[in-house]
């Protein structure tokens, strides 16, 4: 690219150039075909926004309020695990960035610098994300979490087993990285990242650095997935009891279950097929949106695929309250560290503002239904001609496209290719 990076995918350009193959491939990759990932992008295709003219869009407003806090766009960064083999400390420059924009900061339980060196950096709203490896360990983190002041527990529910990262797999990807000629190469070949990385050391699981020996199993539990598969409902109820803040259930992909978990005490849910880094024939999550939004009031949280301002909106039209962003910041640290996460998420709030004033709606918060219309996806038997009007009805609500306030729906945009390109 010659020119200064103008969006999201040119940030993913930057990023994987400066990144050595291994470290693009986490960063970037899918469970096994990559079907699911591509599709989260795809999906967006099939909802189109329908402007309003002659409205006043003057002045406008971007923010939302969430949980009794005031942000002041309407997505924050979500949790992401070893965000420092992508640049030094950068689990503590994308808090300062999401500060700095004024949104949230979730902080994995993968994370490299700790819950505590994190609060000590920001003194912006950060969010905790748990993943149960053990029990006793997540009681821990929960209580330290508490201690530090995050205001938010995220309880992810979709790591019961490992994706099958098939890219990971291929280039061996683990901790401690193994010194193979291949990586030596992909070292050499990529300096400004190995001078970070020589400089700064292998990165460690800051969450679990004590002098316990155990940890030691604990770090490699976490770095291949292994997880508590035995968490269920019942486990919920003692986790619940354990934080008293707000909690958010992060990977729900049914109505039901997102039904399910306000019963059972939850604030929130976040719809979440983990960037298709998990199932690969999971639905998208944009896809039961409208549908969980007719079974709960609480809020709804959404994230896998969101690049582009136009995702952000349309998920706020058909009932979302807020995004999480996952890859997108993650291609800001990677390609120009703090600076480039700060400009990932101005982007991305210019081109919701831009959007607002396109479709006629001033603020954010007053996003619906109407705005978007939700198209039938291509027929694979009947030709559209012969299809019906509640045909196509029906493929509209079954494919999640009937809003929570009743009004006329979608379908989307640019078909955006994930390019693989290396350096
Ligand atoms: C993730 N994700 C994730 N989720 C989580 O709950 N805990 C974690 O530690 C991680 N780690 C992680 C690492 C990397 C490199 C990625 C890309 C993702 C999933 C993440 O929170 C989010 O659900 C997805 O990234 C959303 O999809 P997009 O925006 O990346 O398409």
């Amino acid at each position: 690219m010659s020119t200064k990076p103008v969006n999201v995918e040119d940030y993913r350009i930057l990023a994987q150039r400066r990144l050595p193959k291994i470290i693009f491939d986490y960063l970037e990759g899918g469970a096994d075909d990559e079907i699911g990932m591509k599709h989260n992008r795809e999906v967006f295709e099939r909802y189109r926004l329908m402007p309003r003219r002659l409205v006043d869009v003057s002045k406008r407003d971007t923010g939302i309020e969430l949980f009794g806090r005031h942000q002041a766009a309407p997505f924050m960064i979500g949790p992401t695990g070893l965000n420092a083999a992508l640049w030094p400390k950068g689990d503590i420059l994308l808090a300062r960035a999401a500060e700095k924009a004024g949104i949230p900061f979730v902080l994995s339980t993968a994370s490299n610098a700790s819950i505590e060196e994190v609060a000590a950096a920001s003194k912006g709203d950060l969010w905790f994300q748990l993943y149960i490896v053990q029990r006793k360990l997540a009681e821990q983190m929960v209580r330290r979490a508490e201690a530090a002041g995050y205001s938010l527990l995220v309880l992810t529910t979709d790591v019961g087993v490992n994706g099958n990262r098939e890219r990971d797999l291929r280039n061996n990807f683990g901790l401690p990285m193994r010194y193979t000629p291949g990586l030596i190469y992909d070292g050499i070949t990529h300096p400004r990242w190995s001078l970070g990385f020589m400089r700064n050391g292998m990165p460690q699981f800051g969450n679990f650095v004590t002098a316990d020996s155990s940890d030691v199993e604990m770090q490699a539990a976490l770095m291949h997935r292994q997880m508590d598969a035995s968490f269920s409902w019942d486990d919920f109820n003692w986790l619940r009891k354990l934080w008293p803040r707000k909690l958010l259930v992060k990977g729900i992909m049914r109505p039901d279950d997102a039904e399910r978990c306000i019963a059972a005490g939850a604030d929130g849910v976040i719809l979440s097929n983990h960037g298709g880094r998990q199932l690969d024939a999971a639905v998208s999550p944009i896809d039961v949106l409208a549908k969980s939004r007719e079974r709960i009031s609480a809020p709804i949280l959404i994230d896998s695929g969101y690049r582009r301002g136009t995702d952000v909106v349309k998920a706020l039209a058909l009932g979302a309250n807020a995004v999480l962003l996952g890859r997108a910041p993650l291609y800001g640290l990677a390609a120009a560290g703090e600076a480039g996460v700060e400009r990932v998420l101005r982007l991305l709030k210019d081109e919701v503002d831009r959007t607002l004033a396109q479709i006629g709606c001033a603020s954010a918060s007053q996003l619906s239904p109407d705005y978007v219309r939700a198209d039938a996806p291509m027929p694979t038997t009947a030709s559209p001609s012969v299809r019906t009007s509640q045909e196509h009805l029906d493929d509209f609500v079954l494919h999640g496209g009937i809003s929570p306030r009743g009004r006329e729906p979608s379908a989307i945009g640019t078909k955006e290719e994930m390019h693989h390109e290396h350096s």
